[in-house]
């Protein structure tokens, strides 16, 4: 037996050894990363900033793996090219409404002009810019950041690659009797052509689009949830897009979309010309809470639409190629559960099993709040 100070002594004398062994394995392994980068990407200063991250990403693999294989395909993904100490200043181009006569509160889609952040801003679908709204807190301090799902694609709405657009509800409620305004909402409702924004960012992971061209997408969105579904949408099915993007989608999308009135439907007329164009690709499915009841009588919310398509939704998950997508209010998510957990159930599966292996498969993304 040995003691326990030779046991120690032991260890001791060893650690020189592996440290030199693990800092091999790390050279080597950090070397082999850089040169599978340089393959993938030509130098950055040879191509224009927006299709830096874009369609020459690395060829997926045939099966959605496990977790770290999923993080590793979007090492190349950028985050962070704009922090809240040195944000870029994007001047606002449009800012509109989106919403039709008679309908709820205020949503606008606004759009900001990023040809001047140097380095570029670029970002790609389903990624999340922070806003820091002017003014200060009642504390007298910046206000704090905001995060917003980019609503555009990676090329923007005037496919020229140097804007983002969002989609923004103004917050409003009401407390003792007094009407409180949303602060960045607010201020991101009420901005002007021509005004300037600071932008921090791009963020996020989690709602990447998959590589593959046969993935199938289910869309589950509520009112500005819309915002990264939007931008998947259109990378599929908008025309010039489709050109620049050189993504030729060939699976199918099924958006579930809640919206409080039909006036309050967002991008309606995209998806509807979506709809006429790519019949076989798109399929939609509206939940308007006040104007329609689901089997109960209470509001038709999209939980009950998933449960109305439960066989066809489960057919569909049950193929490895699809993904779903869950973006808007964070309540929305035990009603889905609950939904998922029945529509399972009719199919002699399990949905507490089965979302953490799809989640785990890098197929089961959600951003709620
Ligand atoms: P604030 O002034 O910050 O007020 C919010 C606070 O008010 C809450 O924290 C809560 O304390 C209080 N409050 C809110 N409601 C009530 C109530 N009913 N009663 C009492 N108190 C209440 N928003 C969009 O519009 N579009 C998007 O695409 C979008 N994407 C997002 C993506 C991510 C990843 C995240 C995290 C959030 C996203 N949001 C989006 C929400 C957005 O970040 C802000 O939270 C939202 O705009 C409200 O910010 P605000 O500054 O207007 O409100
Ligand atoms: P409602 O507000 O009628 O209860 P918007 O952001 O434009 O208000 O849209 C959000 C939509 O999501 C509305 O139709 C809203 O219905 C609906 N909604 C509210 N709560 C939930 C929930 N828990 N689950 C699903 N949908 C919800």
């Amino acid at each position: 037996m040995y003691s326990q100070s030779t046991v120690i002594a032991g260890g001791l004398a060893h650690i020189p050894v592996v440290i030199g062994v693990f800092s091999f394995i790390q050279k080597s392994f950090s070397k082999r990363a850089s040169n599978s980068l340089q393959e993938i990407e030509p130098k950055k200063s040879q191509i224009n900033p927006v299709e830096q991250q874009s369609d020459s990403r690395p060829a997926p693999v045939a099966k959605a793996a496990a977790n770290t294989s999923v993080k590793k395909k979007h090492a190349d993904v950028p985050v962070n090219i704009y922090r809240p100490k040195t944000p870029f200043e994007g001047t606002v181009i449009e800012n509109y409404s989106l919403l039709k006569e008679g309908a709820i509160g205020r949503v606008n889609h606004i759009t900001f002009d990023l040809k001047d952040s140097d380095p570029f801003l670029n970002y790609i679908e389903g990624q999340s810019i922070g806003i820091m709204p002017a003014g200060e807190d009642n504390n007298g301090k910046p206000h704090k950041l905001r995060l917003y799902s980019i609503a555009s694609t990676r090329h923007g709405d005037d496919f020229n690659g140097n804007t983002v657009s969002l989609c923004v509800r103004q917050l409003q409620y009401e407390k003792d009797g007094e009407t409180i305004n949303g602060v960045c909402s607010t201020y991101l409702c009420d901005i002007k052509p021509g005004d300037k924004v600071k932008i921090t960012g791009p963020v996020g992971k989690e709602m990447l689009l998959p590589d593959e061209e046969d993935a199938n997408i289910v869309m589950l969105a509520t009112g500005t949830g819309i915002a990264p579904m939007r931008a998947y949408l259109r990378r599929m099915f908008e025309a010039t897009e489709k050109e620049k993007n050189k993504w030729n989608f060939k699976g199918k999308a099924w958006l579930f979309m809640g919206a409080p009135k039909s006036a309050n439907l967002l991008y309606e007329e995209d998806l509807q010309r979506y709809l006429t164009d790519y019949p076989d690709n798109f399929k939609y499915t509206k939940a308007i809470s006040r104007e329609e009841q689901n089997t109960k009588g209470g509001r038709m919310y999209i939980q009950d639409r998933v449960l109305e398509s439960a066989n066809e939704l489960f057919d569909m998950i049950e193929d490895e190629k699809t993904h779903i997508y869950l973006c808007g209010l964070k309540g929305m998510e035990p009603g889905i559960d609950e939904a998922m957990t029945k529509a399972a159930e009719e199919k002699g599966l399990n949905w507490s099993e089965l979302r953490p292996q799809l989640k785990k498969a890098g197929r089961w993304h959600v951003e709620t709040y």
